[in-house]
């Protein structure tokens, strides 16, 4: 709490005044030139469009097509907001095919992503990413892709504050927010910038300190994943330093995520207002570690420039076992009465062995000599490179929130 970072980005209260002027103007002589023209269906296509242009099919069956005319979204050096632990065309990687892939769904297509018309949702709004780093990778993306959008004239701000990086945009009074939980209950990893612990404990019935400062958001994306897939984790009932405290070292992955995703549905369900928040769910972000698409032993994402095409693969960097826990969670709460949209992204992002950072990035533990000499050994086959895959995940995001 005690370290508050601000960086304003830019106010320009004069040219926000004359835009504001020029705005008025605008519905003073367009909006009865509409009329003037007598032609009422044009009010009537301007409602319409959206709607009818936002899929209703499945988004997450499809393949991916390169399309170098359409994709990237944003251009990396356009957007400031790119954390270095993304940026991989600035660390140096040569090869940018991995940011000119569209995903296709079978059955339709994804709609253009339209910033200023997610901005126009939400003004006065607050949508805020809970969860790890992968869900970071994802807040990154989205102010990319909204990036260039927001008008110059209003201020944006983007601000650390405890365990949230708080993007504002003064013109919509809109917040764009990333949260860190990793494992959404508390646990002694939950500082933002300091959570490499020797040993993981989790607080596996305790999420108020955290769900309290992001109940009344808008709109909530979760998620959670990489960081139950450690052998072993201590779970903690009771609180941190109470002489109570009953610590125990559970083996099963299962069942640990199941106890604190029962956790955090209790709370969603009591707490939540039906009436005002929307709620997603990721599925799990799928890593390549592992060369199991038919590489020698000992390889990874390293070098690699192409996405698998083998239809229906399903990678050893996923766990389904994981993914029904959560499946079965969001299940339970809907027969309760609230809905939780689950976002189905681990199946297409499974093909993308070629979108991982691996070298290309900014480590934050500097390497060895030993690794360097190796690359491979250093490589970050879990996030993705921005632009790139998480720019997907926000269109079908998107396209959602704009359903609603
Ligand atoms: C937009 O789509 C929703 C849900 O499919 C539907 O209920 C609504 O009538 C549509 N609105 C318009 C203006 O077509
Ligand atoms: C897109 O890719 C095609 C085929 O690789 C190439 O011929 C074309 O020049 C590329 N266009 C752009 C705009 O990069
Ligand atoms: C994007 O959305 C805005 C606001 O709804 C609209 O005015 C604009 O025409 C849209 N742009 C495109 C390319 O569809
Ligand atoms: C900005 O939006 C928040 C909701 O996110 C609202 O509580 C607040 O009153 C708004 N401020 C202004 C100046 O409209
Ligand atoms: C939600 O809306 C329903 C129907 O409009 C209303 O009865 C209920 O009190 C609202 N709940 C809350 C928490 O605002
Ligand atoms: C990476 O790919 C390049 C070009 O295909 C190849 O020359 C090089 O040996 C590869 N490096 C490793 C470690 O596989
Ligand atoms: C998620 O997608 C996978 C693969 O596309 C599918 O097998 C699974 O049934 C889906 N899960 C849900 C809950 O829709």
């Amino acid at each position: 709490m005690a370290n508050i970072h601000k960086l304003v980005l830019g106010t320009w209260k004069i040219r926000y005044k004359f835009h504001f002027i020029a705005g008025i103007l605008l519905v003073a002589f367009v909006i009865p030139a509409l009329y003037l023209t007598g032609d009422s269906r044009i009010f009537l296509e301007q409602q319409t469009t959206p709607n009818d242009s936002i899929p209703h099919c499945d988004l997450f069956s499809g393949k991916w097509v390169y399309d170098n005319i359409s994709y990237p979204l944003y251009k990396e050096k356009q957007c400031f907001l790119v954390e270095d632990a993304f940026a991989c065309e600035k660390y140096g990687r040569k090869d940018l095919k991995y940011q000119k892939w569209r995903w296709q769904p079978h059955d339709c297509d994804l709609p253009r992503f339209n910033a200023t018309a997610l901005l126009e949702k939400l003004r006065e709004k607050k949508l805020v990413f809970v969860g790890d780093s992968l869900n970071r990778n994802q807040f990154g993306s989205m102010l990319c892709l909204i990036e260039k959008s927001i008008p110059p004239s209003s201020s944006k701000s983007l601000i650390w504050k405890g365990n949230s990086v708080i993007f504002n945009i003064a013109h919509y009074n809109a917040t764009i927010e990333f949260y860190w939980s990793p494992f959404l209950v508390e646990s002694n990893c939950d500082d933002l910038a300091d959570h490499r612990v020797q040993t993981r404990i989790i607080r596996v019935k305790a999420i108020e300190k955290h769900a309290r400062q992001w109940t009344d958001a808008d709109i909530l994306v979760f998620d959670s994943f990489m960081w139950w897939l450690m052998p072993k984790i201590t779970l903690l009932w009771g609180s941190f330093g109470s002489p109570d405290a009953i610590y125990k070292e559970v083996g099963t992955r299962y069942r640990r995520f199941e106890i604190a995703l029962n956790t955090w549905a209790d709370w969603t369900e009591f707490h939540i207002n039906r009436n005002r928040t929307k709620l997603f769910f990721m599925s799990l972000s799928p890593f390549h570690s592992v060369a199991d698409w038919g590489m020698d032993m000992g390889r990874n994402c390293y070098n690699e420039t192409e996405p698998i095409f083998g239809k229906g693969y399903w990678g050893s960097g996923t766990d389904p076992g994981m993914m029904k826990a959560v499946e079965s969670v969001i299940h339970k709460l809907k027969t309760r009465g609230l809905k939780i949209e689950y976002l189905n992204i681990t199946h297409l992002s499974g093909y993308r062995k070629d979108a991982h950072p691996s070298v290309y990035r900014r480590y934050f533990v500097p390497s060895t000599e030993e690794k360097l000499a190796n690359p491979e050994s250093r490589s970050d086959c879990v996030h993705w490179c921005l632009p790139g895959v998480p720019d997907v995940w926000n269109v079908i995001l998107y396209s959602s929130i704009m359903r609603s």
